[in-house]
């Protein structure tokens, strides 16, 4: 049991969110990758974890809602203060949620961001998921999507 630990890979979520959505898809993520056996997901929020607490990880994803046309500020701040941690994590992902055409919009920008401020870490993959308006709630199917997105990146930690 103690080794079959130690060969756990370790993956962490690390969200805002205003109205509950982009919590609601960065769950349904971890649910996802936790079906890779040998992988362990978890949720926090910004406000949760200390960026020094990420050089625990394997594997890092981030996901914020689109604010006028961008990632939320307080996810860019935390990815701003995360740049001075000397970061284990190999792989990556970003997503976001959005309303009406602005589909990638914000995601595309954090990656920029993700690429600028921690630059050992290589993004693998992309989700953006709809909201039916700004309070919510998702888009049918957005939470199924994330779930399968989830399992396509746990694979990818194992590799
Ligand atoms: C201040 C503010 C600005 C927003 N600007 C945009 C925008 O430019 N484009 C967009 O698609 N959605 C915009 N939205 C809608 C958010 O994307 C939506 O509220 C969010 O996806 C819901 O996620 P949450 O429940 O995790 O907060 C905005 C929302 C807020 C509160």
């Amino acid at each position: 049991m103690f080794k079959r630990r130690q060969f756990m890979k370790k993956a962490i979520i690390v969200y805002e969110s205003v109205y509950g959505n982009t919590k609601k898809i960065a769950e349904a993520i971890c649910e996802g990758i936790n079906k890779a056996e040998g992988v362990k997901c978890v949720v926090k929020k910004t406000g949760e974890i200390h960026t020094d607490d990420l050089c625990d990880y394997d594997a890092i994803l981030f996901g914020c809602p689109n604010h006028n046309q961008g990632p939320a500020l307080n996810l860019l701040r935390f990815i701003d203060r995360a740049a001075i941690v000397h970061l284990k994590a190999k792989i990556g992902a970003a997503f976001d949620t959005y309303t009406g055409g602005n589909k990638d919009v914000a995601v595309a920008k954090l990656e920029t961001t993700i690429l600028e401020r921690l630059p050992g870490i290589s993004l693998e993959g992309r989700l953006s998921a709809k909201v039916t308006s700004r309070k919510g709630p998702l888009a049918a199917d957005e939470e199924s999507k994330a779930i399968e997105f989830g399992k396509e990146f746990g694979q990818k930690i194992l590799l």
